[in-house]
């Protein structure tokens, strides 16, 4: 593979290249403008948590002016973030926070003038807490708050924002939040994933349609996380292992919005979710999105399993692979893009593609003012490859949103993980570009 040789200029004219970053990871001023308390506020302050929290995190909300201009620097056109909704709604629903309305004006407002395009995700993860206490996205009555929340906002910010994202990940925040109990809220099992699923299924069809009623020439998405997944070996009970994984991560999301329904082809238990249908449920899931997002960033390798429940499916951790691993402990795997790219494009439904996330974390470390993440520089150069691939055969991916800006919380792993082209001196604030940065803003040159 010679991926030394790409240039910007081999994609074509209006492909958009971009940054992503999301609320909870970056804005900080966790309890004060009005805000009100989220899930991750919760789950990282009540119980203290070993990884520590995002009551700082980059501070963006003091330095979007200049975080907007770093990504500029690099000369992006397109700067994706995510909307908090507890500091727009402190209680969820209801009163409005004037001060939260004006910020993300303002952010919006530097976006227009430095002439990047902001692209708006409406839900990346903070529930505000108040709903969770009523059980949140466990809970129906979330198809109303979520409604009351996506009106708003598209009528708000409607005529400046077209580009539209209505859920950021929703296998992840359920997943791991819902499931495994390893994110916000923090529960756990399958009674409280089923709800929690189907509840998010239907408001990310609720939220395209919202936006659809509200802003003229909207061009509305929504975005998946993806893995790749592989069999341990060729016996048959770990081919359909890894089937029942390949359902859950890369399927489970996108098909009821085409119309498909859930995989139960391959997982018959998760039929069990119908308990939780009301009657015109099946029509109310689906939504012709003008695109989806993908967000690849391991690939997964997996055998069969006796627990959990309605998967029978577990994973091989790639430190025990001798693979190539990213800060996280999970398998680098470019051409894994790809593979997800063709994956995705082969349903008849879908539209146009955007890399709406991609990156990887390693442990960066800053010597005189430099970060020196070659790796990294490697890492963009074979997925903007595998990009290239793709759309030489007829894949109709139309951008490429790096994660992430500045490094920032990373969730359960807090700051540790850094995905940044800038990296953040938490002590400080002070954001210094790595390598890879700089290599991203001779790539593009002043093509934006
Ligand atoms: C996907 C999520 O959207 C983002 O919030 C997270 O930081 C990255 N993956 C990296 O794990």
């Amino acid at each position: 593979m010679n991926s030394i040789s790409i240039k910007a200029k081999n994609f074509p004219e209006n492909f958009k290249w971009g940054v992503t970053i999301s609320a909870y990871q970056n804005e900080g001023k966790w309890n004060t403008y009005g805000k009100g308390p989220s899930i991750w506020d919760t789950f990282t302050n009540d119980i203290p948590f070993k990884n520590g929290n995002g009551n700082v995190a980059t501070n963006f909300y003091h330095h979007y002016k200049e975080d907007i201009q770093r990504a500029k620097d690099l000369n992006l056109g397109v700067f994706r973030f995510s909307i908090s909704w507890p500091r727009i709604f402190p209680k969820g629903i209801g009163h409005i926070n004037p001060k939260g309305v004006q910020f993300y004006h303002e952010v919006i407002n530097t976006c227009i003038e430095l002439d990047i395009e902001p692209w708006v995700t409406l839900y990346h993860w903070d529930l505000p807490q108040v709903l969770e206490n009523e059980g949140g996205w466990t809970n129906r009555n979330i198809l109303d708050w979520f409604s009351e929340y996506a009106e708003f906002c598209s009528k708000e910010y409607g005529n400046k924002v077209k580009k539209w994202v209505v859920l950021n990940e929703p296998m992840s925040f359920i997943g791991l939040g819902y499931f495994m109990g390893m994110h916000a809220p923090g529960k756990k099992g399958i009674l409280s994933f089923l709800p929690a699923a189907h509840h998010t299924t239907l408001c990310q069809a609720i939220g395209g349609r919202i936006i659809k009623k509200n802003v003229t020439d909207a061009y509305i998405g929504t975005t998946f996380s993806c893995s790749v997944v592989k069999p341990v070996n060729r016996l048959v009970k770990h081919k359909k292992a890894a089937q029942r994984i390949d359902a859950l991560l890369n399927r489970f999301f996108i098909e009821p919005a085409l119309g498909l329904g859930y995989p139960t082809d391959v997982i018959p238990g998760l039929i069990q979710i119908e308990k939780y249908f009301k009657e015109g449920d099946k029509e109310l899931m689906q939504f012709d999105f003008d695109f989806i997002g993908v967000q690849y960033y391991f690939k997964i390798v997996a055998k069969h399993s006796l627990l959990p429940p309605l998967l029978f499916a577990t994973e091989i951790p790639a430190v025990k692979r001798n693979v190539k691993v990213n800060n996280m402990g999970m398998e680098i795997y470019p051409k894994g893009l790809l593979k997800m790219l063709e994956k995705f494009s082969a349903y008849e439904n879908v539209k146009d593609i955007y890399i709406t996330e991609s990156g990887v974390c390693f442990d960066d470390t800053l010597k005189d003012e430099k970060v020196k993440d070659k790796n990294r520089i490697k890492y963009f150069k074979k997925t903007f490859y595998y990009t290239l691939k793709a759309i030489e055969n007829n894949i109709k991916v139309k951008g490429y949103f790096a994660w992430t800006l500045v490094d920032n919380f990373e969730w359960a792993e807090g700051i540790s993980a850094r995905f940044g082209l800038y990296y953040t001196d938490f002590v400080t604030q002070k954001r210094y570009i790595k390598k890879s940065g700089i290599w991203l803003q001779k790539f593009l040159g002043k093509k934006n």
